[in-house]
């Protein structure tokens, strides 16, 4: 039996229209997917959290409730980043244990948690409190290439999740680097060392994703992600309905009904069409691209750089800056290109290029990743820069969380009546601006209805 987890609602949703699908957008569709035979609906976490706040004036935890309601029958999965939870920034355990158990309160079934140095340091307080609050902890390794990212490494890694008690592996390829051969040989090997099952996520932007899936299914992976056709391809996910088709070709045994996905996607579609024409949706991103793959850098990574250099007149460094991009890399113990370390290493990198000196100026995010603040780098980090940066200053030993006062009843006594709730005040910890905004927005809204009664009634 091969499993699939639907990302239309989330990742898809991210990575070609910037998460900007509204609840109402997904709503007419949400009895359908409920009943089309997905192992997992991916539908929360991720940016899905801030762009509800920041964009579309939506309650997240209110999305959440409403999706839950309407999909009774299917396991709801979220994306969350460890001790990050949804940022960028690492939190103190009372916040992290609160936010993942008002998730699974909230209607969130499969917790997928991360890190993005793929340090278990930072994932052990979201995989206790997942598995306490009865939820599904998925570990996720993020899959990288590196002189020092091996099969071996990576095996180990999913060992050491498995005795944490995650209930999955996924292995988690966010730039769409795994090629057929290395995901096919990973998955053999992961399925001969740990017990619990294997889940493929990877991307289609350089083309191998379909490749991909197809091997790692045939060395054993159990579930598989995947978008509707009308949002699949280029950033997103391969085609859920072509993997269906190519499956069920070779026999393999699925749940997903493809009468059911043609008319959800026939919906997409429209709404795909409108995203077109309106420019939410950049055709741009549903093409191949395959300069990732000299390169071994995410697509993001490499528009960002030469966003960058565009905007300071300097796009002729670029291959300068190219060339850099893996040596700067090298020296901060190859951190697999994530957000936010893609844009991190870009970044030094341009400004060691454009300053003619390597580390002459040194971001303060760096300053903070080599004190420790983000977890243990997956090599070693250069002395000579440790040095450089930090002096006499020593990096921080063992978790940056333990050195964080709790923060959740300090920020609800600040909030004080604008927070209704508790989701609130989790809201407001994980983007405090953005939420602050959508509480005064909420509580004008109220106002005006109010008003609105009293006229009528007069
Ligand atoms: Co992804």
């Amino acid at each position: 039996m091969i499993q699939f987890t639907e990302t239309v609602l989330r990742d898809a949703n991210q990575s070609l229209i910037a998460t900007r699908m509204p609840l109402s957008e997904m709503e007419p569709v949400l009895s359908k997917l409920n009943k089309a035979g997905y192992y997992s609906l991916e539908c929360w976490g991720g940016a899905t959290f801030d762009s509800c706040l920041r964009y579309l004036d939506e309650d997240p935890w209110e999305r959440l409730r409403k999706i839950r309601a309407a999909c009774p029958d299917t396991k709801l999965q979220m994306l969350l980043r460890g001790q990050n939870l949804l940022g960028y920034r690492h939190y103190p355990d009372d916040v992290v244990r609160l936010f993942v158990r008002k998730s699974v309160e909230n209607g969130i079934d499969i917790i997928r948690i991360f890190d993005a140095l793929n340090d278990i340091e930072n994932m052990k307080v979201a995989v206790d409190e997942t598995l306490k609050c009865g939820a599904h902890a998925s570990g996720a390794i993020c899959y990288t290439v590196s002189p020092i990212h091996s099969l071996e490494g990576f095996v180990r890694f999913a060992e050491e999740m498995e005795a944490l008690g995650v209930q999955s592996i996924c292995v988690k390829d966010m730039a769409g680097l795994l090629s057929p051969k290395e995901g096919e040989e990973l998955v053999r090997a992961l399925k001969q060392t740990v017990k619990v099952p294997i889940v493929i996520h990877t991307h289609s932007t350089t083309g191998l994703g379909y490749m991909t899936l197809l091997k790692c299914v045939e060395a054993g992976a159990d579930v598989i992600d995947t978008a509707l056709s009308s949002f699949s391809g280029g950033t997103s996910q391969p085609a859920t309905e072509t993997m269906l088709y190519t499956l069920k070709e070779y026999g393999y045994e699925t749940r997903v009904d493809p009468a059911l996905c043609m008319e959800i996607n026939e919906y997409f579609k429209k709404y795909r069409d409108e995203c077109l024409s309106d420019g939410t949706l950049n055709p741009v991103v549903m093409g191949t691209q395959t300069d990732v793959l000299h390169y071994q850098i995410p697509g993001g990574m490499l528009s960002n750089l030469v966003a960058q250099l565009t905007a300071q007149n300097k796009l002729d460094k670029l291959d300068e800056v190219l060339e850099e991009t893996p040596r700067v890399r090298k020296d901060l113990g190859y951190p697999p290109l994530v957000t936010p370390m893609s844009q991190m290493v870009g970044a030094q990198a341009a400004v060691n290029v454009i300053l003619g000196e390597r580390y002459q100026s040194v971001s303060t995010e760096i300053k903070n990743y080599i004190r420790g603040e983000y977890g243990k780098a997956p090599g070693k980090i250069s002395e000579e820069l440790i040095k450089k940066v930090l002096g006499d200053e020593k990096p921080i030993q063992g978790r940056f969380a333990d050195t964080l006062e709790p923060a959740f009843e300090k920020a609800k006594k600040e909030l004080g009546d604008k927070a209704h709730c508790d989701e609130d005040v989790l809201s407001y910890i994980a983007f405090p601006e953005q939420a602050e905004a959508f509480f005064e927005k909420r509580e004008m809204r109220k106002n005006n209805t109010f008003k609105y009664r009293i006229a009528r009634i007069d």
